[in-house]
């Protein structure tokens, strides 16, 4: 991204949400009562979470962390297995819990950003059939109503579920996730039908009880493009995966002519560039290539490009959707501080970019407040502003958190190279 565009810097609008994301399970510790605990402890997961960051008990603090770093936003999912643990049972501990946890961000004026499903259900879900199950629509239903009534009146900002192609692509194709199905795509498309249309009821539920709620479901965007640019069946191969893989979800939430959904929530990570290949061990139409025409490119410790241009592609085509967005995360995997800084540096220019043609863009949350239990990679991959000590469980600020602070606080973006302050 040209340096050169930047030269005075450029300044965010006011009320610009500014924070990190988070999931229950991957912060929380103890999430017993989860199908995720179940296949951990099963040994079918390579790691288990056990007390993962213990944010259970240590939210206060890793909330007083993030306000001191300038953020106005926070981004957490409340774990479904805690509020039902049985079919039927609200815990009225677990819901008591995320009340004062509410509260708490509140208190530190924090925005919550609140997801209903961040891939983890109870296990009493999960071992009737899952999201396959003939009563997984209304099971969830009964569960979005429980926490609307209860928390309606203290939440705007609303996630139904999370990624769902991330989801069933992990639990049905490849493998690596519960229910460790593999290679059905067929499945897994009943399995995003499903979490669409669980964000429709939800929608509607929510709606029905805070009108003013602003409601979406976190779509995993990745910037596809084609191998070869003039081949035809790369070109073809890009196109199906955007449409498989990013449009389907947002034709599958419309109702009656309209997409429910109040703004477009994207979780941006890396650009695919897809050479076809429709058999053999292709992911979706085609394979993803490294070619040395590419010229050098940086990846992270989970192998996915550093491509912060895919940030603004992406943003301007959400924009055609007439929606405000959010991004909701965005983040590498590393332990390297100077590639994590370059890594937000050129994403912050991206949405500056975006801001400065017009995208109504409301704000960025990073992946993540800190280093979590990164499902099937258990602490292996880093992702935290503040890294965490597993042993301790000390929270450290990164210098990527100092950077995001000084913009938050200033709602500016300083020229490229100048220096990054303490915090
Ligand atoms: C998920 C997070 C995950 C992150 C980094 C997203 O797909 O929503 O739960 O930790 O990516 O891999």
């Amino acid at each position: 991204m040209a340096g050169q565009e930047f030269a005075e810097g450029f300044r965010f609008p006011p009320g610009f949400l500014w924070g990190a994301a988070t999931a229950a399970h991957q912060v929380e510790g103890d999430n017993r009562a989860s199908d995720w605990w179940a296949a951990e402890e099963s040994g079918r997961l390579p790691h288990r979470s056990g007390r993962a960051c213990d944010h259970l008990r240590r939210y206060e603090a890793d909330f007083d962390l993030a306000r001191a770093f300038g953020h106005n936003a926070h981004r957490l999912s409340l774990e479904w297995s805690r509020l039902e643990p049985e079919p039927g049972v609200r815990d009225e501990a677990a819901f008591g819990h995320y009340e004062r946890v509410l509260e708490a961000l509140r208190a530190r004026g924090l925005e919550p950003v609140v997801t209903l499903h961040h891939f983890t259900a109870p296990r009493w879900f999960a071992e009737r059939g899952g999201w396959l199950a003939a009563d997984a629509l209304d099971r969830f239903a009964a569960h979005v109503d429980a926490v609307v009534e209860r928390f309606g009146s203290q939440i705007r900002w609303w996630i139904t579920v999370n990624e769902p192609t991330v989801l069933a692509k992990h639990g049905w194709v490849t493998g690596d996730w519960p229910p460790f199905v593999r290679g059905r795509w067929d499945l897994a498309f009943r399995v995003i039908h499903r979490l669409c249309t669980a964000h429709r009821r939800a929608y509607r539920c929510i709606h029905a009880r805070v009108p003013d709620a602003l409601v979406s479901f976190a779509h995993s965007i990745p910037w596809i493009e084609p191998c070869d640019p003039s081949r035809t069946l790369d070109r073809l191969a890009a196109r199906l995966r955007t449409i498989f893989l990013v449009d389907w979800c947002f034709d599958r939430v419309r109702e009656s002519g309209r997409r429910l959904l109040d703004y477009v929530a994207v979780n941006y990570y890396t650009r695919s560039i897809v050479r076809w290949r429709p058999r053999g061990r292709a992911l979706l139409f085609g394979v993803d290539c490294h070619e040395p025409h590419h010229g050098p490119r940086l990846f992270d410790d989970l192998d996915q490009e550093l491509w912060p241009e895919g940030l603004l592609q992406v943003l301007r085509r959400c924009a055609r959707l007439g929606l405000p967005v959010l991004v909701t995360e965005n983040g590498i995997a590393t332990t390297d501080d100077g590639l994590r800084l370059a890594h937000l540096r050129g994403h912050l220019e991206a949405l500056a970019r975006a801001l400065g043609e017009g995208v109504e863009l409301r704000g960025y949350l990073h992946w993540s407040l800190m280093d979590n239990f990164e499902w099937a990679k258990g602490t292996t991959a880093r992702f935290g502003l503040a890294a965490t000590d597993f042993a301790t469980l000390e929270r450290r600020p990164r210098p990527a958190m100092r950077l995001l602070a000084e913009v938050a606080r200033t709602g500016r973006l300083a020229p490229t190279g100048s220096e990054v302050t303490s915090a």
